[in-house]
């Protein structure tokens, strides 16, 4: 095996500020990249492998997806990740965004943010069943990613369409906010908690109007964004968490964190799929957040913003 078949490309994790679940209908969101990446190294191998064993692909559709997307056989995946699985940071986003960069690499293709932006996303979409491109295209395009953007302040990045949920998606620096994150520990299935709250809003217009509601509070974060107003963005993060906690997509610890953080934060709420995972909280004093979060049970970071997105990895040599 020749070193120039081995190619590595690496992805940032990312949380959601405002808009997760509803954004799988069309609605808004609003997401952060964070220093966290995963890494995808591939290379020829005598069979299909992940980690040094054969892959079944049935348990790793994200995987299967991508490499049977390009038409490859025999090839070896390696994975690296500094974001825990199922922890509401984008763990399979990364993933997706990185294997289709490092997969793209490999087949001799262009590096084209907005084309393994598109991988990614079916890859996703092929794993879950149903999807957003919202983590995918965060892990992918680094900063901040906002879909569906009602202003005009952000750089549209590109459109993506399925199923007849139509998105633009747009970039832009980080706010100029400090966010903590609170990992409760308990991993959580992004592709049940969708499945819920499909199941949900199938059956009871109720439901269907808390999507609405989350719609609704997501732009009036957006435009605290806009004029960097902490106090009424972290206002509208807590009420989506009230609006995503009916949605049944919280649980008691991601509650007891978002109480803890609340104390010394202006607005906290779940990330991500919810169901576990983490919270985010907007604070002045992380600090205090992180023992505060730590004190109740979590497990808390301070967040550095990414500003690279996914990028093609030099070989170790
Ligand atoms: C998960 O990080 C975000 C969800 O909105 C799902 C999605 O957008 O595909 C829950």
């Amino acid at each position: 095996m020749s070193d120039d078949s081995i190619v590595s490309a690496s992805a940032p994790g990312k949380l959601i500020l405002l808009g997760e679940h509803a954004v799988v209908y069309g609605k808004p969101a609003i997401a952060i990249a964070i220093d966290k990446r995963f890494e995808c190294t591939v290379f020829p191998d005598y069979t299909d492998t992940l980690n040094g064993i054969p892959i079944d692909y049935e348990h790793h559709p994200h995987i299967k997806y991508v490499v049977r997307k390009n038409s490859l056989a025999n090839i070896g995946v390696e994975t690296d990740s500094y974001i825990p699985s199922g922890s509401g940071l984008g763990s399979s986003g990364a993933l997706s965004s990185a294997l289709a960069a490092a997969i793209r690499e490999y087949a001799g293709l262009p590096f084209d943010k907005k084309e393994i932006a598109k991988d990614a996303f079916e890859a996703e979409y092929y794993a879950q069943g149903k999807a957003s491109p919202m983590d995918t295209s965060c892990c992918t395009f680094g900063r901040t990613v906002a879909l569906n953007y009602p202003f005009d302040d952000m750089n549209e990045l590109m459109t993506m369409e399925k199923n007849g949920k139509k998105w633009s998606i747009s970039g832009s620096d980080a706010p100029d906010m400090t966010f903590v994150i609170g990992y409760t520990g308990i991993k959580a299935s992004t592709t049940e908690l969708v499945a819920k709250v499909k199941r949900y809003t199938d059956h009871s217009t109720f439901a269907s109007d808390i999507v609405d509601e989350i719609e609704f509070v997501t732009i009036e974060g957006m435009k605290c964004i806009k004029r960097n107003d902490p106090v009424g963005l972290g206002k509208m993060m807590t009420e989506d968490h009230k609006l995503l906690s009916i949605l049944g997509t919280s649980c008691n610890e991601l509650n007891k964190l978002v109480n803890a953080a609340l104390m010394h934060s202006y607005g906290a709420k779940l990330t991500g799929a919810g169901g576990g995972g983490s919270i985010v909280a907007l604070t002045d004093e992380p600090e205090k957040v992180c023992e505060d979060i730590f004190l109740h049970g979590g497990l808390p970071f301070i967040v550095k913003p990414d500003t690279v997105g996914v990028r093609i990895e030099e070989p170790e040599q």
